[in-house]
């Protein structure tokens, strides 16, 4: 094993931990028959290459990584509505199994590139050979139109180097204005979708046990 190999496992195990637990609250709803706030959950380890490129960036001494780059572990909370994003983040604020350090609205600041999501940094305890320690970790939670339009803008911003030619960047303006009406508008008949969503998974409930 290799010295970064070393120095990412506490994340993996983090990150995995954590993917578990998220997708845990999404399965208590679904049990309990309550709409969730949470449609799905990713996780991933920042790679290798991307932590030493941020580090140069930001001038972060590699002795100081654990304390200062707080997204070298990464979740994402994926939710229907733009009020489930409080729901979630009421949640996260509440659990006993890790601390709250830091929060970002994204959402009521919404970012010069048009970005949308609500951030939550926490300091999440695990279990190591050499004793306990504490990871930091981003949580972003956002709706399905704000991922959908930040990974867009990701994969555009990797190509030209977040430097847009006009056309591009006015386009990128028109969709995140598209994203938002979007979740304006599911939003007005969030009631009747509910609704819907609660008749289908009853009846594929029953289907599956007449399977
Ligand atoms: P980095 O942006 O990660 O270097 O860190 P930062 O200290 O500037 O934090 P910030 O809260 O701005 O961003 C944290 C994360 O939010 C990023 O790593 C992205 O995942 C996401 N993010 C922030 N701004 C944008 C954006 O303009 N577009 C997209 N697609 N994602 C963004
Ligand atoms: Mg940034």
């Amino acid at each position: 094993m290799n010295q970064w190999d070393l120095f990412l496992a506490p994340y993996k195990q983090a990150v995995d931990e954590l993917k578990i637990k998220l997708k845990g609250l999404r399965k208590q709803y679904d049990v309990s028959e309550q709409a969730s706030p949470i449609e799905f959950v990713t996780g991933r380890v920042k790679p290798m290459t991307s932590i030493i490129d941020k580090a140069n960036k930001r001038r972060i001494p590699f002795d100081r990584l654990h304390e200062e780059m707080y997204d070298i572990a990464g979740l994402r909370v994926m939710c229907q509505f733009v009020d489930d994003i409080d729901v979630v983040v009421d949640l996260l604020r509440q659990r006993e199994d890790f601390r709250v350090v830091e929060e970002r609205d994204y959402i009521n600041n919404t970012k010069q590139s048009g970005y949308r999501s609500y951030h939550v940094i926490i300091a999440y305890p695990i279990e190591t050979l050499s004793g306990g320690t504490e990871i930091l970790a981003e949580i972003q939670i956002r709706t399905l139109a704000m991922n959908f339009w930040a990974t867009i803008e990701h994969t555009l911003r990797y190509k030209y180097d977040g430097d847009y030619p006009p056309q591009i960047q006015h386009r990128l303006e028109r969709a995140a204005e598209a994203a938002y009406l979007l979740d304006e508008e599911m939003s007005e008949i969030k009631e009747e979708i509910q609704e819907a969503q609660k008749y289908y998974s009853k009846k594929r409930a029953k289907k599956h046990d007449n399977d």
